[in-house]
């Protein structure tokens, strides 16, 4: 079980840099002051409440008290993204990969988003559930490698 959980995260960072996809992003957007410009936050919205809230919360604040505790089946629930959680450990390709790839075939529950959504979308996503995150979680974000 530990094992697994180490793993993880390894697994989808080689998968990133499989597919090295270069963006090209402004670090600091004048109206938004992150990446993201406020038309992407806007389709992100859309993005988002369209193809991930049902799991992930309309606020990206997730849909069970305890997402670290595991299902009856074993799974782990949605985390929120909002944040509150780790979303904020990946830099911005692994966030794109993670919902490209999904996690079904690492044996978890989400979707693969890769034949869906646009890069353009994704990325969009993104962006919406990043303006729930406070400046603080948001400059560690970029420490860790953020827009990468
Ligand atoms: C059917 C439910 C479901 C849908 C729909 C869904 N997700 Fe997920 N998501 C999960 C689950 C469950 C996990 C935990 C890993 C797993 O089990 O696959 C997860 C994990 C993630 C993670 C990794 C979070 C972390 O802390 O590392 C991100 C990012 C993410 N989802 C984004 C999205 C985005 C963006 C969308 C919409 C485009 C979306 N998800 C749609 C269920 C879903």
């Amino acid at each position: 079980m530990r094992a697994r959980l180490v793993l993880l995260p390894v697994l989808v960072l080689l998968a990133a840099c499989e597919r090295t996809e270069v963006f090209e992003v402004t670090e600091n957007d004048a109206e938004t002051g992150r990446w993201y410009s406020s038309e992407l936050l806007g389709q992100g919205q859309q993005v988002f409440s369209q193809n991930c809230a049902s799991c992930h919360g309309e606020q990206a604040q997730g849909l069970e008290a305890n997402w670290r505790q595991r299902l009856a089946d074993g799974s782990l629930p949605p985390p929120p993204l909002n944040g509150t959680a780790h979303a904020w450990h990946h830099p911005l390709s692994v966030l794109v990969q993670v919902i490209s790839d999904g996690g079904i075939a690492l044996g978890g529950k989400m979707p693969a988003f890769d034949e869906i959504l646009s890069e353009e979308q994704k990325r969009a996503a993104i962006a919406y559930f990043q303006s729930f995150w406070s400046d603080e979680i948001y400059q560690q974000w970029l420490q860790m490698g953020g827009v990468q």
